[in-house]
């Protein structure tokens, strides 16, 4: 794989972790392209995303979004707000960790729940597996069962009681750390 630069930023974590309002902060402040491969998925196919769950199935998805990280991470110098599932197939988190830095958002369930129970229109659009009507104990449930796929990043920012904007910070100070330490 030939990777341009540093590689790129990936942000992972569970819906409502703040991946692309933070990311698209982070960019700012980095001066670097701003990617989210829901947004591109959704482009590409004109379909919202659950309109594809329905039409096409969630294996045509995954498929979509690993063909898609392919192709990001051949670029590199990207912050990228990857979909909450994309570190479920492992393809996808050998393709992360061979091409750039994987930064985990995290949040308690209870904030997850509230911030996607509040955004209910992005959410029907967006989360056809979460829903806008999952009780809190479902939010806790699938985060228990992404734990491993999540422990595939470096590093990790609790945006509990953050601003975006405060994410996008400690994104920024982890990145020129990471950019350190690749020279030196
Ligand atoms: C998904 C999360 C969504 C979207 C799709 C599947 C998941 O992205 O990719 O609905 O499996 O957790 P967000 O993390 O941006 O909500």
């Amino acid at each position: 794989m030939t990777m341009t630069g540093n590689g790129n930023i990936y942000l992972i974590g569970f819906s409502g972790t703040g991946k692309t309002l933070s990311g698209i902060k982070a960019a700012e402040r980095l001066q670097l392209p701003f990617v989210d491969m829901d947004e591109i998925i959704q482009y590409r196919t004109r379909k919202p995303i659950h309109q594809i769950f329905e039409e096409d199935g969630e294996d045509v998805f995954r498929k979509m979004e690993t063909d898609l990280l392919k192709e990001i991470a051949n670029k590199g110098n990207r912050v990228v707000s990857t979909g909450g599932g994309v570190p479920t197939v492992a393809e996808n988190r050998k393709l992360m960790q061979e091409s750039g830095v994987i930064i985990l958002l995290t949040a308690n369930p209870a904030t997850i729940h509230q911030r996607i129970s509040t955004r209910s229109n992005r959410s029907q659009t967006l989360r056809p597996l979460i829903g806008d009507n999952a009780p809190v104990e479902k939010v806790a449930e699938l985060l228990q069962n992404r734990a491993e796929a999540y422990s595939c990043a470096s590093e990790s920012i609790d945006t509990e009681g953050l601003s975006h904007d405060e994410v996008g910070q400690a994104i920024e100070r982890i990145w020129k750390q990471h950019s350190i330490n690749q020279t030196s």
